[in-house]
């Protein structure tokens, strides 16, 4: 029985939700190891729509133990809204399990997350004012605060208060904000220890025994490659490790551990908040892809970006990540386009990139060159098997595929559970 990664391939909102909602029955563990609740899940089951934001998808699915591992950043408060909401939907929240070693987001990462974004103007990058960064840096900078400080109420003061000294002078004399009180975020905290005391555990040391009994384990990768921290759109990205390498520091299981690489891909590109983006549409092509998929953020209700799909983007996520299988989604969406663009190289000042550009200016000038492939007008929202797509879109398939890197193994032809044409088992 495998150890599978599940990633996003573009820039977030492939539809990762969905694809570790079907593996669901088959898995025994779902596994949060990056991000917090900047990430935003839509799950359709049957006539019930879930918007998950910091809780692993396989929530949903009974029998599943869902894990948020160390990589993670958690808002204690958001947790338990994200549980009490779903209690009151009747979904069993009980064997939620959180590692000790996880980081808190608190009231002054928000803050400082909303401020700085406010003073880069111009420069901003259009978070999602969780306060993802803010706790990241405090993580890397050694000043972070983690579940298991919370058991203890003395180390939790001290370290609030040695994050507070540095950061309210920030506050209020670059920022013009009110200081922020210790006892303030100490206090709140302090209400959640009874109700987060029996998840909270080491994580790592379940999931090595999981995999010691032969359990099925999915690493559920919030946001995407593109918006990976080393390997993204850098500044333009998310502060976490959303690459499948991330799976590995973000839960303590060892890289030789995992079987499966699954990446989730659009059958086009999105994007929300600011940094480059290749092949992004401004003419009436670009409303069609928003208002057909529905693009608006899950998170922030924000629209997204849209624009076709980026082959050098897929043949990079297929390296970086590893990728054995990809989930090709939302090709319902593009039924109706007679010819149907795809980038399959860019031009960058006159130059040919085939790959991915290293260098963030070239990327930034990238213009990409296009393929054209017939499209087809018949609805494939009841398609399950391959041979029941059109033949123009079983072509345009094929086509991704062999310049994509990586075999495609289901396609995505509705939101629903079941709307979905299997060609390859993703665990095996
Ligand atoms: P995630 O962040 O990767 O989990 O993706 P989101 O949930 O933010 O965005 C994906 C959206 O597309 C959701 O609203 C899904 O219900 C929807 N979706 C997923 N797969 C398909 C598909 O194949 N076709 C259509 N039309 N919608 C899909
Ligand atoms: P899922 O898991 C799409 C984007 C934000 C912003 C950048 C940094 O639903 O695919 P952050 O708040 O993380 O510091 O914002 O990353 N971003 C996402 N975009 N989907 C997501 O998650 C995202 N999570 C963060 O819009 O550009
Ligand atoms: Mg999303």
């Amino acid at each position: 029985m495998p150890a599978a990664v599940l990633i996003g391939a573009q820039w977030g909102d492939e539809g990762k939700g969905k694809a570790t909602d079907l593996l669901g029955p088959r898995l025994d563990y779902v596994v949060k190891f990056n991000g917090g609740n900047n990430a935003g899940h839509t799950v359709v089951v049957g006539d019930e729509k879930y918007a998950l934001h910091l809780l692993p998808s396989g929530i949903l699915t009974p029998g599943v133990t869902p894990v948020i591992g160390n990589g993670v950043v958690v808002d204690v408060e958001v947790l338990f809204e994200e549980l009490e909401a779903l209690e009151s939907r009747g979904v069993d929240v009980s064997r939620l399990r959180v590692s000790a070693n996880a980081h808190l987001i608190t009231q002054y990462h928000r803050t400082l997350d909303k401020v700085t974004e406010r003073f880069l103007g111009k420069r901003q990058i259009g978070t999602t004012g969780r306060g993802i960064g803010p706790a990241y840096a405090d993580k890397i900078n050694r000043v972070g605060l983690r579940m298991q400080d919370l058991f203890d109420e003395n180390i939790l003061r001290q370290k609030v208060e040695g994050a507070l000294e540095q950061k309210n002078h920030l506050l209020v004399k670059v920022y013009n904000r009110r200081a922020i009180a210790v006892d303030e975020v100490v206090d709140d905290l302090l209400g959640y220890v009874e109700r987060l005391r029996p998840m909270v555990t080491d994580t790592a040391l379940l999931l090595h025994q999981a995999l010691e009994r032969d359990e099925t384990v999915l690493f559920e990768g919030g946001q995407a490659t593109m918006l990976d921290v080393d390997h993204g759109t850098y500044p333009f990205v998310t502060s976490s490790n959303a690459t499948s390498g991330g799976a590995v520091t973000g839960s303590g299981i060892a890289p030789n551990r995992i079987d499966r690489v699954i990446a989730v891909i659009k059958a086009y590109t999105t994007r929300v908040g600011a940094g480059p983006f290749p092949t992004e549409l401004f003419d009436e092509w670009g409303e069609f892809l928003s208002e057909k998929g529905h693009e608006f953020g899950t998170t922030t209700g924000r629209r997204r970006r849209t624009g076709w799909y980026d082959a050098p983007i897929a043949r990079y996520t297929s390296r970086i990540n590893g990728v054995t299988d990809f989930v090709l989604t939302k090709l319902d969406v593009l039924t109706g386009i007679e010819r149907i663009p795809v980038a399959v190289a860019y031009d960058v000042d006159g130059q040919r990139f085939d790959e991915v550009p290293v260098s963030q200016s070239d990327f930034h000038h990238a213009t990409p060159i296009y393929e054209e492939f017939p499209g087809w007008s018949e609805d494939i929202t009841g398609a399950r098997e391959f041979s029941d797509l059109p033949a123009n879109a079983q072509a345009y398939v094929r086509e991704l595929e062999a310049m994509s890197g990586s075999r495609i193994s289901a396609i995505g032809v509705g939101p629903g559970r079941d709307e979905i044409v299997q060609l390859h088992d993703l665990l095996a």
